[in-house]
């Protein structure tokens, strides 16, 4: 793309992005960041199709205007699996978008049995289905749309006691036992999962592999943006809440681990 510094806007609906935004960081330390979180939206899994289109299409608008990024990310698969499509109709700008990591799953898979923990919206939708049909392998596919995990996931970003039971429960339906065969592989198709992902294998009632799409995505961001001087120390973003809110400070605390400030 360019020589110079670009400007890497990230979004999300949440914090889940965060764990795709520290490994764009750690391929393009030097890049200029900004760090959006649609708090004001979240969560996206339960909001109507029609609804999130508009709003994500919308803001992408001002955004832009506002950051003039080189580059966006849309850290968030209820998101791209919606509006993908739209957002790159729509701007010049290049877009890199989420979607569940079916693909990878099904090839590494030795059981042929495979869970994709999303969000109730992303397990819906066309888009994930589409994906299985055209590289699912022959696996056997489970769709588990959890209702509360990302909530969760941020609330233990945010410091806050997240008790095992509810996580237990939420990743439950994941584990299939067909044959005498177990399911071994679950595709991580939220970004606010891998922020749980020490307890989701604590949890798993056996052992099996979490597929996570981030550093393949930051892969994809860096063939876009060029490779920069990727030795400079890491400079600090900045992060948007479209609310407007002023994270507290158990938060903010959180935040300047990722290097990023309001
Ligand atoms: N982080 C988002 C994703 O990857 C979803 C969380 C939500 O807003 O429900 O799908």
């Amino acid at each position: 793309m360019t020589s110079r510094v670009p400007t890497i806007l990230v979004f999300d609906s949440g914090l889940g992005g965060l764990t795709v935004f520290r490994e764009i960081v750690a391929l393009r330390p030097d890049a200029r960041f900004v760090y959006v979180a649609d708090d004001a939206g979240f969560p996206y899994g339960r909001r109507p199709e029609d609804e999130l289109s508009a709003r994500v299409v919308d803001l992408m608008g001002s955004l832009i205007a506002a950051h003039q990024p080189d580059i966006v990310v849309i850290a968030c698969n209820t998101a791209s699996t919606l509006v993908l499509a739209q957002l790159r109709a729509r701007f010049t700008v290049p877009f890199v978008g989420t979607v569940p990591a079916i693909k990878p799953a099904c090839a590494a898979s030795q059981t042929r049995l495979v869970s994709v923990l999303g969000t109730e919206a992303t397990v819906a939708r066309e888009y994930t289905k589409k994906l299985i049909a055209d590289f699912g392998q022959g696996c056997e596919v489970t769709l588990v749309g959890s209702r509360y995990l990302a909530v969760l996931a941020e609330d233990h970003l945010r410091g806050e006691v997240v008790h095992d039971a509810d996580i237990a429960e939420e990743i439950a339906p994941c584990f299939v036992m067909r044959d005498g065969l177990r399911t071994d592989t679950v595709v991580l198709a939220c970004t606010h999962y891998p922020l749980l992902d020490a307890q989701i294998a604590r949890l798993a009632p056996w052992p099996i592999s979490l597929i996570d799409p981030a550093a393949a995505i930051a892969r994809r961001v860096v063939e876009l943006v060029g490779r920069g001087q990727t030795d400079a120390p890491p400079a600090q973003g900045r992060i948007v809440f479209t609310s407007g809110r002023e994270p507290p400070p158990p938060l903010a605390q959180a935040l300047v681990s990722f290097r990023l400030v309001c």
